[in-house]
């Protein structure tokens, strides 16, 4: 290798140096900084006034991938449709590919685990969220053949089974606005609680939840993770919430179906107090956001005789192409 330009640097001055190298673009990144005794060595791209110019050999920079998309070995024309993004729950990575790729998910997988050193198994999305329990088959792709993780999110660990339970940790923010929502002395009601992400995190804040969910699996993992967490005001409750609904009265309900929570308005409705508030969820077209759903609120409320205050509607995340998920908080009066 030729020689190139350095610069000879004391020890203790290297690192303010070599910032303002940076700052100045005059560091070759290209290169390894070298140490020589009490010395550094700075690979730089021009000469520079002020400083001890050596000529020496560099030894190429080995640059760490960011992105599994870098390391990859798949044929070069599929490179762009390799997603940019997959969800990791856990030390569980689960990414979607399109038809073209799913014959090269093994080679992605492997891609995946070689850059992120905390992953240790890749799944594929092999179906859509279905049924009555909101689960997704799964392909695995590479590293271990295991679906049970402990993810962490707003402070608290969850754990479950990513083939048998739904969770999304897409929704770690909403999770948290609902939480800031909150008041100490408050009695929740969490209509579809699946593993407890919403359940767990306000049982640290209000006085009480009640959790329901159909799926036993689910109800399973939110008993152990109430041990996880150490929450004691949590109540899990495993059955259909149309048989459990009205024998609570909560504060406050939520409702995060999207898929189906029009279904059970009338539900939260007789479980929530005179000026609670039922924070409820749903699917949309970007261009009828909330309209339909407000109707199906007011229809409803209507029919028991009740008054509703919309408090807040919002986008809480993309979920198809020009559809999403949107959440509006209200008030029953
Ligand atoms: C979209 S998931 C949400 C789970 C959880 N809140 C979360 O954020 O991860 C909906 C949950 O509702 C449950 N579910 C569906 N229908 C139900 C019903 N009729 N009664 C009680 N739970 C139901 C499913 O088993 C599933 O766990």
């Amino acid at each position: 290798m030729g020689k190139m330009l350095g610069i000879k640097v004391p020890k203790k001055e290297a690192e303010k140096i070599r910032k303002q190298l940076l700052e100045l673009n005059l560091l070759d990144v290209n290169f390894k900084i070298k140490h020589q005794n009490d010395f550094v060595i700075f690979p730089i791209k021009e000469r520079i006034k002020g400083f001890e110019i050596i000529e020496t050999t560099f030894e190429k920079a080995t640059k760490r991938p960011h992105s599994y998309r870098e390391v990859v070995n798949i044929p070069s024309e599929l490179q762009p449709l390799l997603p940019s993004s997959f969800d990791i729950i856990g030390d569980i990575a689960i990414i979607e590919l399109p038809e073209e790729l799913i014959s090269h998910g093994k080679n992605i997988g492997k891609a995946i685990l070689k850059v992120h050193k905390h992953i240790k198994a890749v799944f594929a999305k092999g179906s859509k969220v279905s049924g009555e329990y909101r689960v997704r088959e799964l392909l695995h792709l590479a590293g271990e053949n295991r679906t049970e993780a402990i993810h962490r999110e707003n402070g608290i660990r969850l754990k479950l089974d990513v083939a048998k339970v739904y969770f999304s940790p897409r929704l770690a923010t909403e999770r948290m606005r609902v939480f800031e929502r909150a008041k100490e002395g408050e009695v929740v009601f969490d209509m579809f609680a699946g593993v407890g992400p919403y359940s767990i995190l306000l049982a640290k804040k209000v006085k009480m939840v009640f959790a329901c969910d159909v799926n036993p699996i689910a109800i399973r993992y939110l008993e152990e993770n109430k041990k996880l967490n150490k929450v004691e005001n949590l109540i899990p409750i495993l059955g259909d919430v149309r048989k459990v609904a009205g024998q609570v009265k909560a504060d406050r309900v939520i409702m995060n179906l999207p898929k189906f929570a029009h279904e059970f308005l009338k539900e939260a409705m007789i479980s929530v107090r005179k000026g609670g508030v039922i924070h409820y969820y749903g699917f949309s077209h970007e261009e009828n956001l909330f309209e339909e759903h407000l109707e199906k609120i007011e229809k409803v409320a209507e029919e028991l005789g009740k008054n509703v205050k919309v408090l807040e509607k919002r986008k809480v995340r993309p979920y198809a192409p020009y559809q999403f998920n949107i959440a509006i908080d209200f008030s029953v009066f």
